[in-house]
């Protein structure tokens, strides 16, 4: 297959809190792999990665990873405007992160265009112990923003590909 073969290319921007796992998600899911070690990006980073659908249609996406560190989000919110679908990370562990995915709402609805598909994304499941985020909490939080929601672990791999499928199902 060459690199123009596809039937449609869609823009994806993961966003959320610093640390809830954006770079792992992308890893996992672009190159199917993992890390421990905490490497927080720097501005935007993207990758390239294709699904090809049951019937037959190639779908390329390119995925933007943005910073989540405020001190970036001049810089990141200018990647919103392009986007066909915003995925909205926050960590199952980390109650902050949950608190804040209205205020990454707010920013989808001043920077990204008023059609964009959006997904919120509850990562770390793998982390059985530390879990402060209830998936009953997150479903009403998801039903009352009018987006779908799905679980996904980047160190297992759980659901990861399922997520950016759902994104892509989203949008197509
Ligand atoms: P910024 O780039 O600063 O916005 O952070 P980020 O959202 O990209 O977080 P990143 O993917 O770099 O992950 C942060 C830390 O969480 C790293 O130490 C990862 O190893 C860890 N992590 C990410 N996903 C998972 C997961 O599903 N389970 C576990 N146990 N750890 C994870
Ligand atoms: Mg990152």
């Amino acid at each position: 297959m060459s690199a123009t073969d596809f039937d449609y290319l869609f823009k994806l921007l993961l966003i959320g809190d610093s640390g809830v796992g954006k770079s792992c998600l992308l890893l996992r899911f672009a190159e199917g792999s993992f890390s421990d070690s905490f490497m927080s990006t720097i501005g935007v980073d993207f990758k390239i990665k294709s699904l090809q659908f049951e019937d037959g249609k190639v779908v390329k996406l390119q995925i933007w990873d943005t910073a989540g560190q405020e001190r970036f989000r001049t810089i990141t919110s200018s990647y919103y405007r392009g986007a066909h679908g915003i995925i909205i990370v926050f960590d199952v562990t980390d109650e902050e992160s949950f608190k804040n995915v209205t205020s990454w709402i707010s920013e989808i609805e001043n920077y990204a265009s008023d059609s964009v598909c959006k997904l919120l994304v509850g990562n770390k499941t793998d982390l059985v112990e530390q879990r402060v985020v209830s998936r009953q909490q997150a479903e009403e939080l998801a039903q009352r923003l009018g987006i779908p929601y799905i679980e996904t672990s980047a160190k297992t791999a759980d659901h990861v590909e399922e997520a950016f499928v759902m994104m892509t199902k989203e949008i197509r």
